[in-house]
């Protein structure tokens, strides 16, 4: 679905499919000449970095693998403690591995600083992270990325993987989701 199938649930479109696709296109042009001979395993985080996966793996033309991790927060509040459980764990050894890690969106920061130390102690030959959107205001602990879609408002954000309650990861473009619909 696009913005136009939920405008009365959206204050503000931030950024179309279209210029989603153009900036990933952009950052995979970088990635192409990063990786040049090598074959990365790119590691995607689930659920929200379904979408930003398999769009920007498509625009790569170096050849990559990829593979999935799925993670929790402990205790209440989900991303308070910064403990995080691992529910499903990779199925490819990082040994030697150049391995990107790809996400949705970096909000706190606790959840990629507790796997960037998981996946280190795996010994990859090196371990970076790609992510579609990042929000500088919220956050709590300073995570080195390497590459950056975009820079988001310490707003309700939702849209290409960002949900709201399970609702609106489909929706193609990214915007800001109406108070009314949360209040
Ligand atoms: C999101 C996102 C990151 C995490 C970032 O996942 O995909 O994994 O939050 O937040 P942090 O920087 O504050 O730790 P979420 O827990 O919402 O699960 P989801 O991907 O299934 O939506």
């Amino acid at each position: 679905m696009d913005a136009l199938d939920v405008a009365a649930d959206l204050s503000e479109v931030l950024f179309t499919s279209d210029q989603i696709a153009a900036r990933l296109g952009e950052i995979a042009a970088e990635i192409d000449r990063d990786y040049a001979g090598t074959n990365p395993l790119l590691v995607g985080v689930l659920n929200g970095a379904v979408m930003v996966m398999a769009d920007l793996s498509r625009a790569l033309s170096i050849d990559c693998a990829m593979d999935w991790m799925a993670v929790s927060s402990y205790g209440m509040g989900t991303h308070s403690s910064g403990v995080v459980r691992i529910l499903k764990d990779l199925s490819t050894d990082l040994v030697g591995r150049h391995v990107l890690v790809v996400e949705d969106i970096i909000d706190t920061g606790l959840t990629l600083t507790y796997l960037m130390q998981n996946l280190a102690s795996r010994n990859p030959a090196s371990l970076e992270i790609m992510t579609m959107f990042r929000k500088p205001d919220a956050m709590k602990i300073e995570v080195d990325v390497k590459y950056v879609g975009y820079d988001l408002p310490n707003q309700f954000v939702v849209g290409y993987g960002l949900d709201y309650s399970g609702r609106y990861r489909n929706l193609r473009d990214v915007g800001i989701l109406a108070p009314h619909v949360y209040s």
